[in-house]
């Protein structure tokens, strides 16, 4: 294998730019645990302005900041709403139930994201001691690069609403989400009580995430945030980074959308890969069985990286920062190589004769 020169395994993987660094190397800090540090305060207060939000908190990470936000809304003992496929379910170590004593109550996720507001509906508990009590609806978007609709998350959270629950977003790549509606981000965010938006995705810095709110939960969040050990001292250094991200790199999420858009036009030339029309930054590519191993090792023998699953049968290509549309056709180039003179293209294949 050789050395990864291509990265489109995650937008997570990109790397501070000098600027970014810069910015980071003069960073004004100071104690934040004791709320001294200038430089959290000023990324803390342009989130909750970006988000429409009165308060925000800064936070290590995506998964803290979930947690942080489900142990805000529910107690030992309630119960959560969510996704079979969301983050926050799946892929946090079942931190909410370990951590906070919260018992998820997944759903499945339908093939655009979402959740039937008939199952949202049945899965809320009558007050009976038998039950739970449930107090939380969690919805993720974008999730696995697909967007929610302004009017499913209007609907979702208002029927959410009417059974008396929370609402929650899990808005790790929220940005994205707002590029692809064409709304600015805060319409996303306005029917939730809270939304967790992670800065060290497509906004390329190195750490961190913002989970925003009313003044009221934002300041229960920060006690829970203490508990669970993401209460930092002079991480002003740190959030200088996801400050200057939220500068400067909001705008240009828009070259990631249309690099992904590029890359799955090349890769939908091949009869051996499928894949639908991108929605955001996250491309999911079926590879036919015959080929997956192949295709795996030849990108990687060629320092194209992207996630593989289910033996290479599924890939998951994401575009970022640190592939621009030059790294697109490079990985484009390799990918042809791999199938010149072995399989047709699509246009090319000619129908089968018949006898
Ligand atoms: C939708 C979503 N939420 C939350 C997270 C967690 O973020 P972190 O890796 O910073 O903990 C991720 C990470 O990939 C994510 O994709």
């Amino acid at each position: 294998m050789s050395a990864i020169r291509y990265d489109f395994r995650s937008d997570t993987v990109t790397k501070p730019s000098p600027a970014m660094r810069a910015a980071m190397a003069t960073a004004e800090v100071g104690d934040d645990v004791f709320g001294d540090d200038p430089t959290v305060q000023r990324l803390e207060a342009k989130a909750a302005e970006m988000l429409g939000k009165e308060a925000a908190l800064y936070l290590p990470s995506g998964t803290q900041s979930n947690l942080v936000a489900l142990m805000t809304h529910c107690g030992r003992g309630d119960e959560y709403i969510v996704g079979q496929m969301a983050h926050c379910y799946r892929w946090e170590a079942g931190g909410a139930a370990v951590l906070g004593s919260i018992q998820p109550q997944p759903l499945a996720n339908q093939p655009d994201g979402t959740l039937r507001l008939e199952d949202i509906a049945e899965a809320v508990k009558p007050d009976d001691s038998h039950f739970a009590c449930t107090r939380l609806l969690a919805l993720e978007n974008t999730i696995g690069g697909k967007v929610l609709s302004l009017a499913y998350m209007r609907e979702a959270t208002a029927l959410a609403r009417q059974h008396g629950l929370a609402c929650h977003l899990d808005g790790a790549r929220a940005f994205n989400a707002s590029f692809a509606l064409g709304v600015p981000i805060a319409e996303i965010a306005a029917p939730f009580d809270t939304i967790s938006v992670c800065l060290s995705k497509g906004l390329g810095a190195p750490v961190g995430s913002t989970l925003v709110g009313s003044a009221a939960l934002i300041a229960k969040a920060r006690r829970i945030r203490k508990m669970v050990g993401g209460g930092l001292r002079q991480v002003g250094v740190i959030a200088a980074a996801g400050l200057y991200a939220l500068e400067h790199n909001v705008a240009r999420l828009a070259e990631d959308h249309a690099n992904a858009k590029r890359l799955a036009s090349g890769l939908a030339e091949f009869v051996d890969l499928s894949l639908p029309e991108p929605e955001t930054n996250i491309l999911f590519v079926d590879v036919a069985p015959q080929i997956a191993g192949d295709f795996a090792a030849h990108l990687a023998e060629n320092g194209v990286a992207a996630i593989s699953m289910y033996g290479g049968r599924r890939q998951r290509w994401v575009t970022h920062l640190d592939v621009d549309a030059a790294a697109v056709e490079a990985a484009l180039r390799v990918v042809r190589a791999f199938f010149e003179g072995r399989t047709a293209k699509k246009a090319a294949r000619q129908p089968e004769a018949v006898s």
